[in-house]
């Protein structure tokens, strides 16, 4: 048996900086993320799945509870784990290769080498022909896109996606979901992924989370067993119809 890639231990997080008092954003949060496995986590606005996200991303430090990476202690943002917000947050004045190659500048790999890297990466998603765009000239699809190129330029093990699809119309999401998923099978990546959507939670994960209310906990727990490869046929089971309730239910 190979061992978890990601432990979270009863994470909780409270915010000091109001001024009516402590805040708990998150109240407990306790689950496992096998090597490779694709896992949603969802629940209602504001319980505190984005304040988990940037915990497991290592830009937020706890308050309480533990989160081991790999069997170590995870103490701050890590090479590893890619991180894709839930607005595109590009640089408005960077070009699509240019943002991609942000993170390799910052590692200090020579000019060269960087560029093709991005370059490449934008032809993984899709992007090929929009390399020197800026991001105001890009659409809302193709900007969540190069956020995913300049996440995945790492080659990380663990990618945390916070509702990367959130603000697309249905038809651009949809597309998406298939391209993630393919990506997902190709690369063998571990991710974790936070979304408001019950069908591309089903179609995409093998497990899905289920969150409470704030403060936050980690409620319920829901195995996708749909065979794989899925494909749109997969929507139309009855197996689907069935995880669809499941999951229904255990958000209510
Ligand atoms: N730095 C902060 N200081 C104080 N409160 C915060 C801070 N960050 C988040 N919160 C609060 O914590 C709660 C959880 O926020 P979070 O963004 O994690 O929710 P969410 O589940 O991602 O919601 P949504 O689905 O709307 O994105 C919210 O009430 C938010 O106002
Ligand atoms: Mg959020």
């Amino acid at each position: 048996m190979s061992q978890p890639i990601l432990v979270v231990d009863h994470v909780q997080m409270l915010f000091f900086d109001l001024a009516e008092g402590p805040f708990e954003a998150l109240e407990d949060a306790t689950f496992e993320v096998m090597p490779n496995e694709f896992v949603c986590l969802i629940g209602p606005s504001g319980c505190g799945k984005s304040t988990l996200l940037r915990i497991l991303g290592g830009l937020l430090q706890p308050t309480g509870g533990r989160v081991w990476f790999n069997g170590a202690p995870l103490e701050g943002p890590q090479e590893h784990i890619g991180f894709v917000f839930q607005h595109a947050n590009l640089m408005p004045w960077r070009t699509a290769l240019a943002n991609v190659m942000l993170p390799l500048e910052i590692q200090g790999v020579p000019r060269a080498e960087a560029e093709r890297r991005a370059d490449e990466m934008l032809h993984l998603v899709g992007l090929g022909a929009y390399t020197e765009m800026l991001p105001r000239d890009l659409s809302g699809g193709m900007r969540q896109r190069v956020a995913l190129a300049r996440a995945l330029i790492y080659d990380p093990d663990v990618l945390l996606l916070d509702e990367p699809f959130g603000a697309l119309d249905a038809l651009t999401r949809e597309r998406m979901s298939w391209e993630l998923l393919n990506l997902w099978q190709a690369r063998q990546k571990t991710v974790l992924m936070v979304t408001h959507d019950i069908q591309e939670a089903i179609l995409l994960s093998d497990r899905v989370l289920t969150m409470s209310r704030r403060p936050g906990r980690v409620e319920h727990e829901v195995v996708i067993d749909l065979p794989r490869p899925r494909t749109v046929d997969s929507l139309y089971t009855t197996r689907f119809i069935e995880l669809t309730h499941t999951l229904r239910d255990s958000l209510r």
